[in-house]
């Protein structure tokens, strides 16, 4: 056991850890969620590891069958195939909480959707657009709970109000997503940069908003924050803020049992501040990601040719479009940086090293706990 597992030990004995994070029936002991990563970053290796840390792990449906023979040929079949080995495999190295991130752009969306409720997953996590819909996949006595992810009041206000009238539910649960995410991000690029936008400028009106159908109706709904969110002494300020805990994306992808290529995992370590850049994803929203010859051609107009055998996204005009997201991200995942580049969350240039879950989970713990400690000494002093 290293000296940091030996800390996490010391200090799970305080009392001042966060509280657990409850999904209605889904508890999970420390209120982290890993957020889902696509393509192919978080897939049943990295989820099963954080469940078995105690926290919530999410595999990513973006471009889940990239493994398989027939990704070119039977797109929609490869995906299917590939999403249930993962929840399988993923169950099957954990006996902890499992969800499934999937993006609402999908063409395949409903499929995958449908699938992820036959396996029982525990939680769907869904964004990028409204999932509007969602809740009409459900089958009489899923477990599966349904969260949506949002970046406005206004969204979250919106598929409360619509879950309610055409479906008769309410969300289980809550992510308000940030600007300072990685991937694809729910602002325009002048709002990303705006401090009224700031992640913790976002939430009070969201909690006020969710709350007002949470108590008319009786549910409690948690919010859970993401976006930019680094340390332990983060989280205890998120969760001061009225969250019931936090979802992180960019420290799980520098840990070992991340499912990207070793040199994807290097990227984040490498990076410095001005390498984390936005660009013009085709599937019409902005994606922050770290700086390459990549992301600086796309940016200047130029076009990377490609074939779509599969127009994996509703949003993606595939005839125009300067490059294939799709193949620029599955070729990073796989550690080739001159036909892609990687996602990565506007912290990213802070990771000095790649480290395990656990060790991560531990580390971010007794960070949480000296905050407390600090924040102590700050008000006595
Ligand atoms: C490499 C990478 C890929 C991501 N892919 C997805 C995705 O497929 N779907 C999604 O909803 N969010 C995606 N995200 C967002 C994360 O799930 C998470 O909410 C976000 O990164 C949190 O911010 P943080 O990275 O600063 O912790 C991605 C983020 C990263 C860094």
């Amino acid at each position: 056991m290293d000296n940091r597992t030996d800390t996490f030990a010391t200090t799970r004995a305080r009392s001042d850890l966060p509280r657990p994070l409850v999904i209605q029936d889904k508890v999970a002991r420390i209120p982290i969620i890993q957020g889902g990563m696509g393509v192919g970053v978080s897939l049943s290796g990295l989820a099963s590891a954080v469940a078995n840390a105690g926290g919530i792990g999410v595999i990513a449906a973006a471009g889940i069958g990239m493994k398989e023979k027939d990704f070119y040929s039977d797109y929609l079949q490869a995906n299917i195939r590939a999403l249930r080995r993962e929840i399988r495999r993923a169950k099957s190295l954990t006996t902890g909480i499992i969800g499934l991130n999937i993006m609402v752009a999908f063409t395949n969306y409903g499929d995958l959707v449908r699938t992820a409720i036959e396996e029982e997953i525990d939680i769907i996590f869904s964004g990028a657009g409204l999932p509007l819909n969602l809740p009409q996949y459900l089958v009489p006595d899923s477990p599966t709970r349904l969260v949506p992810i949002v970046s406005s009041a206004r969204a979250a206000g919106l598929i409360c109000k619509r879950w309610l009238g055409r479906f008769d539910c309410l969300p289980d649960a809550v992510v308000v997503e940030g600007p300072e995410a990685g991937g694809h991000l729910g602002f325009s690029e002048e709002q990303i940069f705006d401090p009224e936008y700031a992640l913790a400028k976002l939430l009070p009106p969201i909690l006020a908003e969710v709350s007002n159908y949470a108590e008319r109706y009786g549910k409690v709904i948690p919010i859970i924050a993401a976006g930019g969110i680094f340390t332990g002494a983060d989280i205890r300020r998120f969760l001061e803020l009225g969250a019931a805990g936090v979802q992180m994306g960019t420290r799980f992808v520098a840990t070992h049992e991340c499912d990207a290529d070793q040199a994807f995992k290097q990227k984040y370590v490498d990076s410095k501040r001005e390498d984390i850049v936005i660009i013009k994803s085709p599937v019409g929203m902005p994606g922050r990601a770290i700086r390459n010859r990549y992301t600086d051609d796309v940016s200047a107009g130029t076009k990377k040719p490609f074939k779509c055998p599969y127009h994996c996204i509703i949003t993606c005009d595939f005839k125009e479009t300067p490059f294939c997201i799709a193949n620029a991200l599955i070729c990073a995942q796989r550690g080739n940086f001159r036909s892609g580049f990687a996602f990565a969350g506007a912290n990213a240039y802070r990771v000095s090293e790649i480290v395990s879950v656990k060790e991560l989970v531990a580390t971010l713990m007794t960070e949480y706990v000296e905050a407390a400690n600090s924040s102590a000494l700050t008000r006595s002093a």
